[in-house]
Order: C-alpha cells, then sequence, then structure tokens
C-alpha cells in the first residue's frame, strides 16, 4: 500500500462506523492564546471536550497537520538524528464527543490494524494506565479487559502518568490513554531481545504508533483534576510511522512519504542518501522541515522575529544551516523543494499547490537573507581570530553566545567551526549566558492567572452584537490576571454585545452598567469560543444583572474601515490581478491597514484607480447582504474569497457588497450600506515582507480631515507664492530662479576670493628663509578657504600659510607648506595644526604639508596670527 492508500484505508473504515469524514483544521491557531500551533488532533476539537460548544458530529475522523516544536510536545532537537520524529506530521484521528468509550475505540482500533492493514499480531503491544496515587487515579481495569479480550495478557503493559496520561499542556482536557505498538525488528534480532523490554524505550524499531485517550478530565492551573461534563475519546495514529510499518520500512524517511524529497535533496546536493551519516542526518533535517515550514506559511504564517514567525524562521534556519554546513548549499535551497512536496500534497492538501508561488517566494527570501547572516557571523569569527588565540584558544562564552544571539549560530555549528580553526569553545560560559537570557525574558513575560470562578457552568456565551449595540447581561464566569505592571479581570457574560477582536477588527470597548456601579470595558479578546470582557476592576456584586453597552461611536468608525477593507480588497484584485490575497488586516477606530500579496510596488497611478472604485463603490451606496450560518461549501458557490486558514467543515458568515463585487467570509462588523462609509483615502503604500505589500487607509471624517489639512497646506504654499493657479509651476520658477542666484553668488565669491589671494600674496613676510603668512579671513565655505590655500601655494615659493575663518558660526584654521619646507625645514603642517587648534578648543589633523582643524570657541581666532608667527619662528630656530 502506497501511502495515499494507507491515509484513504483510514478514513473510509471511520466512515464505515459512522463517522463525519472532516478536512485537517489548519496548522496555525488562530485565537488561542495557550497554542500557536496544531500540536496533536484533537486541538481543532478543543472546545468540544471542554463543553464550551456543543460538537456539530458525535463521531468524526480525519487527518490533521500538525506541528510539534514548541510548548508541551517539543521534539525539533531529535528531528533529523533519529528516524521517527518530524516536525510537522499528519495525525490520523478518530473522536467521540460523548458518544462511544472504550470498548468500540480499542476494538476498532485493533481491527484497523490486525484485519484491514494486516499488521502481525505477534508484532504487536499495547500499555494501559497503572493509576497515580498524586492524582488519586486508579488502574484503568477497563481498558485491561478489554484488550484482555483480543490480545494475550503478557503483551499488555503497565504504563505510568508519563506515558499513559495524556495532556494538551499543562491546563485542559486530559485523561488516561491506551497505546499501541510496533516491533519493526528482524525476526533475529527479535529471538535476541524480547520486544516487550523495548516499549518505550526510544528504539528506533519498537515505536508507538497509536494513542487512545480517554478524555474525561480537565486539569486546572493549581494541578488538580475536575471531571468533564462526558466522557470522549480522542485518538491520535502517527501517519509517517504506520507507513513504514505497512510498508515494511526501518524508518520513516524510507517510506514514500519522504523519499521524494529525500532524494531531491540528495540530487541537488550531489551525493548519496544512506552514504554517509553526517549527510544523512542533514538530508533528513531538511527533508523534514520544508514540510513544517511550507505548510505554515501556506496557513498564513509568514516567517517573523516573535511568537509563532519565530517558531517557523528557527526551523527554516536549522534547514538552511545543515544544507550549509554539511551539504555545502552556500545559496537558497529550500525553496525549490515546495514543489515537490506541493504535487505529493496536492490530493490531500491542495492549499500546498494552491499558494506555491507565493510560499517559494516567502521561503527564498528568507534563506538569502539569513545565509548573509551567517557570513556575517563568520567574518565575525575571524575578525575575533587572534583574540580568540590569544585566550587559550578558545572562543569565550560571550562570543559564542553572540553568534547564537545574533547570527543564528547553535553552539554546534559555532564548535564545529571552532575545530576547524584548532580552537574551542567555552561551553559552561555559553550555558551561563543563555540561562541569564532565559531569566530576563521570563520576567519580563511572568503572567499569573487564577483559574476561572464560575458562576453559571452550564452557559455557553452568546454573541448578539451584529443586531444590537446594547443588552441585559450576566456575568457567568471571570477570573483575574497578573502581570509585573498590571492587574485585569477577564469576564465572561452570558449574553454579549462586544465584538472580541479578531478577523484584524479590533475588540469593542464600553460599560456594564448595574444600579449601583458602572465598569468600564478596556478591550473585548477571544479565547477560543469564550469572549472575554477586560476590565480593571470586578463589579461588587458579580452576580447581578447588568447592562451591556458597545461604545457606539468608536464602533462606527470601525465598522466603516472595515467594510472599506472588503471594497479596498475586491479593488486591487481588479487593478493588479487575481493573485492578490488577503495576508493581514488591521481594522481599528483611527484607519485600515490592509497586507496582500503582491510583487511589485503598486503604482502611483494604480493606487488612484483602486482609491476611485472604492469611492464609487461608496457613492453607489450598495446596501449590506449578510448570512449567518452559511455551509462552507455554500459561500465558495457564493464566490467567496476563500481566505487561508479558515476552519473548513464548519459554518460560516458570508459578507457581500453587491455579489458580482465583494463577497468575503467574514465574521466582522459592517456598515448597513456603502454610503455610510462617506469617503475613502489610500494615506499610505508600502512592502512588509517578500511578495506582501501593505495599504493603509482612513475613511468618512478621518478622510475629509486629511484632505482638508492637504488643501490648507496647499492654500499656505498658494499664499506664499501669492499665486493662485498653477502653484508647481510657480515652486518650479522659484527653485530655477534659486539656482540662478546660487551661481551668481559662486562666480562673485571666486572673483572675491582671488582678490584676497592677491592681497595675502602682498602680506607674505620673509621669516629665516620662509616666506610666512598668517592672516584672519572672510570665506562662506570649507571649500573655498582650501582652495585659497592651494591657490596661494601656487603662486608663492617656501611658503608657511595659516589661515583662520569662520565658518557656518565655527571656528576653522587650515595650515598649508610648500613641500619642500617638509623635508628641508622639518615644519609639519599636522603637528601645527593641532598646536593651533588649542586656542580654538578643538582638534584636526592630515598630511605633513596640508592639515586643517576645527573648533568650538570663534573667539580664539584672533589669537592664531601671532601664535603661528611664534610657533613658526620656534621650530625654525631649533
Ligand atoms: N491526543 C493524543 C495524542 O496526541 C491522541 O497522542
Amino acid at each position: 500500500m502506497n501511502s495515499a492508500e494507507i491515509r484513504q484505508k483510514f478514513l473510509d473504515f471511520f466512515a464505515s462506523k459512522q463517522h463525519q469524514i472532516v478536512p485537517s483544521a489548519p496548522i496555525v491557531v488562530k485565537d488561542d492564546p495557550t497554542l500557536m500551533f496544531i500540536n496533536s488532533g484533537m486541538a481543532p476539537f478543543k472546545d468540544y471536550f471542554l463543553g464550551n460548544k456543543p460538537a456539530p458530529y458525535k463521531r468524526v475522523a480525519d487527518t490533521q497537520k500538525c506541528l510539534r516544536v514548541s510548548g508541551k510536545h517539543n521534539d525539533l532537537e531529535e528531528v533529523g538524528y533519529d528516524t521517527y520524529h518530524h516536525t510537522m506530521f499528519e495525525m490520523l484521528g478518530n473522536w467521540s464527543f460523548g458518544d462511544y468509550f472504550k470498548k468500540d475505540a480499542l476494538e476498532w482500533s485493533w481491527e484497523l490494524l490486525t484485519q484491514v492493514y494486516k499488521l502481525p499480531k505477534d508484532r504487536l503491544y499495547v500499555s494501559v494506565f497503572q493509576g497515580d496515587e498524586k492524582d488519586n487515579l486508579p488502574l484503568d481495569q477497563d481498558a485491561f479487559d478489554i484488550w484482555k479480550s483480543m490480545i494475550a495478557e503478557d503483551r499488555i503493559l503497565m504504563g505510568n502518568k508519563k506515558d499513559n496520561f495524556w495532556e494538551m499542556g499543562d491546563t485542559g482536557p486530559c485523561g488516561p490513554c491506551s497505546e499501541i505498538h510496533v516491533d519493526l525488528r528482524t525476526d533475529e534480532e527479535r529471538a535476541q531481545v524480547d520486544g516487550k523490554s523495548l516499549v518505550n524505550n526510544d528504539h528506533p524499531q519498537v515505536v508507538e504508533i497509536w494513542n487512545n485517550v480517554f478524555m474525561e478530565f480537565n486539569r486546572l492551573a493549581d494541578g488538580s483534576l475536575v471531571k468533564l461534563p462526558a466522557q470522549h475519546v480522542d485518538t491520535g495514529m502517527g501517519f509517517e510511522r504506520l507507513c513504514m510499518a505497512i510498508q515494511g520500512k526501518r524508518s520513516n524517511y524510507d517510506t514514500d512519504v519522504f523519499q521524494p524529497l529525500i532524494q531531491f535533496v540528495a540530487k541537488e546536493a550531489g551525493v548519496t542518501y544512506g552514504a554517509n551519516e553526517k549527510t544523512d542526518i542533514a538530508i533528513r533535517v531538511i527533508s523534514d522541515h520544508i514540510r513544517a515550514i511550507a505548510f505554515t506559511i501556506a496557513d498564513g504564517q509568514l516567517p517573523s522575529n516573535n511568537k509563532a514567525g519565530y517558531v517557523i524562521r528557527r526551523i527554516l534556519r536549522r534547514a538552511v544551516r545543515y544544507g550549509f554546513t554539511f551539504l555545502d548549499f552556500k545559496k537558497p535551497f529550500l525553496y525549490k523543494l515546495a514543489a515537490v512536496l506541493a504535487d505529493q500534497m496536492a490530493h490531500v492538501f491542495p492549499e500546498l499547490l494552491q499558494q506555491l508561488s507565493f510560499v517559494q517566494r516567502v521561503i527564498e527570501e528568507e534563506e538569502n537573507a539569513f545565509l548573509r547572516t551567517l557570513e556575517n557571523g563568520l567574518k565575525r569569527l575571524d575578525a575575533l581570530e587572534e583574540t580568540f588565540r590569544k585566550n587559550n584558544n578558545t572562543i569565550d562564552g560571550r562570543t559564542a553566545f553572540e553568534l547564537y544571539d545574533t547570527f543564528g549560530f547553535p553552539l554546534d555549528l559555532t564548535a564545529l567551526i571552532a575545530r576547524e580553526k584548532g580552537l574551542k569553545v567555552d561551553e559552561a560560559g555559553f550555558d551561563v549566558e543563555m540561562e541569564q537570557q532565559k531569566n530576563r525574558s521570563r520576567n519580563a513575560s511572568a503572567t499569573e492567572q487564577t483559574d476561572w470562578v464560575i458562576l453559571q457552568p452550564e452557559v455557553v456565551n452568546e454573541f448578539v452584537g451584529y443586531d444590537v449595540e446594547s443588552t441585559e447581561s450576566h456575568i457567568v464566569r471571570y477570573r483575574q490576571v497578573k502581570t509585573k505592571n498590571k492587574s485585569e479581570y477577564h469576564l465572561v457574560l452570558d449574553k454579549t454585545p462586544f465584538y472580541a477582536e479578531s478577523g484584524g477588527q479590533v475588540g469593542d470597548t464600553g460599560y456594564l452598567i448595574s444600579d449601583t456601579e458602572q465598569i468600564e470595558v478596556l478591550d473585548t479578546k477571544k479565547e477560543n469560543d469564550l469572549i472575554l470582557h477586560i476590565t480593571a476592576k470586578l463589579p461588587q456584586q458579580v452576580e447581578g444583572t447588568f447592562k451591556s453597552e458597545v461604545d457606539a461611536v468608536r464602533r462606527n468608525l470601525i465598522r466603516k474601515n472595515h467594510s472599506a477593507t472588503h471594497l479596498l480588497h475586491a479593488a486591487l484584485r481588479k487593478v493588479l490581478g487575481e493573485h492578490v490575497q488577503q495576508r493581514g488586516s488591521l481594522v481599528n477606530e483611527k484607519l485600515l491597514r490592509f497586507d496582500f500579496s503582491h510583487f511589485a510596488k503598486v503604482e502611483e497611478a494604480q493606487l488612484r484607480e483602486v482609491e476611485h472604485i472604492v469611492n464609487e463603490r461608496i457613492r453607489q451606496a450598495i446596501p449590506l447582504e449578510e448570512q449567518r450560518n452559511v455551509a462552507i461549501g455554500d459561500a465558495r458557490n457564493m464566490g467567496a474569497m476563500a481566505l487561508f486558514g479558515e476552519k473548513y467543515g464548519e459554518f460560516v458568515r458570508v459578507i457581500a457588497f453587491d455579489r458580482e463585487h465583494s463577497v468575503e467570509l467574514c465574521g466582522g462588523i459592517h456598515v448597513l450600506n456603502t454610503g455610510n462609509i462617506g469617503y475613502f483615502k489610500i494615506v499610505s503604500e508600502s512592502s512588509v515582507a517578500a511578495g506582501v505589500r501593505r495599504i493603509e487607509a482612513i475613511t468618512a471624517s478621518m478622510a475629509e480631515n486629511f484632505v482638508q489639512q492637504q488643501l490648507n497646506e496647499l492654500n499656505a504654499v498658494q499664499e506664499v507664492l501669492n499665486s493662485q493657479s498653477n502653484v508647481s509651476g510657480a515652486v518650479q520658477k522659484l527653485q530655477d530662479e534659486n539656482k540662478a542666484l546660487q551661481k551668481q553668488l559662486e562666480q562673485y565669491e571666486l572673483k572675491q576670493l582671488t582678490g584676497l589671494k592677491d592681497t595675502l600674496a602682498q602680506k607674505v613676510q620673509p621669516l629665516d628663509g620662509v616666506n610666512f603668512v598668517a592672516e584672519k579671513v572672510d570665506v562662506s565655505n570649507a571649500d573655498y578657504l582650501k582652495k585659497l590655500a592651494f591657490d596661494l601655494r601656487q603662486s608663492v615659493q617656501n611658503l608657511v600659510l595659516v589661515l583662520a575663518a569662520e565658518i557656518d558660526g565655527k571656528p576653522q584654521i587650515a595650515v598649508m607648506l610648500s613641500d619642500n619646507l617638509v623635508s628641508e625645514k622639518n615644519l609639519n603642517a599636522s603637528q601645527l595644526v593641532r598646536e593651533l587648534a588649542k586656542e580654538i578648543k578643538g582638534g584636526g589633523g592630515g598630511q605633513p604639508f596640508y592639515a586643517t582643524a576645527g573648533g568650538k570657541e570663534s573667539a580664539g581666532l584672533q589669537a592664531i596670527p601671532a601664535k603661528a608667527l611664534e610657533l613658526v619662528k620656534n621650530t625654525l630656530k631649533a
């Protein structure tokens, strides 16, 4: 069976057991502060387990794109070295939301593995939870009994909390689990060592393939467990490992999931995979990482300097570094792999192919930037080499850390380069620096959050803000969040008109008003499906009735900007082309900011056209067409622009302003009629990342004020110029005149300079065999001072010239000597000028025959001629 067949068989099997098959959710998580990427098949369904939201189907199965490189589940450092860990992987899963439990789950997993996939039973082991005293949990006797009816008792192993109690994170849904492991060693190997002893022991051929979790608990922030409202099943099977087992391979990388990538990389590098452990590791790292990189970028996460973007940047850099160091890739190479992957995955994950050129461009740009950084780091190492040699041939910890922190060199790369140069690295010193940095960032971001105080457990919050701006509400739960500098409360209401920040639109502000108090809502944010009202105070009577009221004035400004964003998006596609896709947006009460894919600067004329189209749409006063709870397929048929990273299989809201023109999936707040936007004005266009442009624009009175300001400015200019029409012509004329005057002035000054030169020549006095002159002169710039000195040298022999002048309010001195005096008379212009500069509190230097100095005190200029005479006299005497 090839990997595509293996995946399909899984889905077909669970479809035959009445499961709804759903597509993978995006790998990048939105609206969940506790998770950046989907790290397991269950993460998109978290709310169903927690009871925050009813599940649309009781049984679901899918293959889910997962990434385990941050947070509780982090495999990054293993990847490439072993044969069965990955950054991005597919997790096949089946779920029961309050429906079937242990018996069906375990029996079906056994049926699928042994009867459909036909894995030999004598190569399988299972494990059950042995219980845990601290959590006060007993042995999972039910699971044990179910297994006993299917598999020999000596193949059932007991597992502790670490292996057999699954938790999504530090808090959240969890429960005992039962794993299935497979032994893929040869018969000889199996005869020598009992497979049982190798389970959960990091053996590359004795690996876990499937985990069945029986979700029953919620772990709270204080570490305690509470029962969930219902019992659920969450299972996860590692797709790549399953392929290894069924295809009889000894490594995930030997399956057809990875081979196309592996062979492509090997060919590019001109090496054979399997011939050398070092190059093999690098090839595996790259073949693994490109999947994480391409899938996350296609789902809307650009590499960047913080949070999720930084995780992607780090993975990408790890891949580049292995290519650079072990495969001699000195130019971008990763981006080429995106096409290989897109081809291979197109039938399951079409987003890769749809966004291919964008993904390639982003990757290539990142690679280029990082390769430059690597080169700079190498230069820095070279420059410090002498210092290291003097330091007992050791690269000190601080430099090693600087290379890591600033240039992206992990310690092993620095150590490798050091070895090549015959140097060592102070690794302990590096660790100290690293620890210090961790402490710094820990202190900066330390937050403390209490558990929810639940007032009404059965109530799910309802958003009524599309229809009203104020309503009667009750608090159903709240908690306090403390950071170093502030403390705030998160309140959840049974019914709320407050829009929580999402889809680029900022959260609403407003008030909760009761008979006795008024609490300000500072912001509204989302945590999954909970709407959090952020306040500085907790009401005294939390159980009371409140009128919750949105700041309607502010919201009206926001809604204008949001609707204008849709019109802008549509106009951009019309003017620039269909490749324009939204990459991000911000809509607040002041402005709208729209990021979109486009590969060149948007020309001025194009911007004007876009602006014109949007304003036309505004004047057409198109009514809002809003449809809630549309199935995603129907929305697409309406022509809705499918944004990247939408969770499929769900119901969406469709916002149209003329179906022929603008149809979008959107949860935001909009004007009822485009006429309400009033007026639209683009204020800037710029680049934010490779292939991504940004437009900022304003609407309504903001736009009117902006234009009025520009006009005021223009009026002021007109008044100054005393010209009512053709202002630019008048300014041009002014500039031309200015240039002409400048020229005249220069000519005049040059004439002056000749006169000055002649005067100076007459003042020359013989002094011990040289011709000496020192004067304070009047010139307007340093170039003239220099010209004067050089001109005089042409006409006077054996010249010692000292000029002092005030230029632009600052004192300057120039000393000029005929060349022969430097050798014959032991005179030196640099020395002289430095000595003289003391008079003007300054310094300078230059060549032996010509030197200049600047200073701070113009008053000192008076003394220069006399001092010069004395100095020169003394030198000549000596
Ligand atoms: N949620 C379980 C896991 O990820 C199935 O292992």
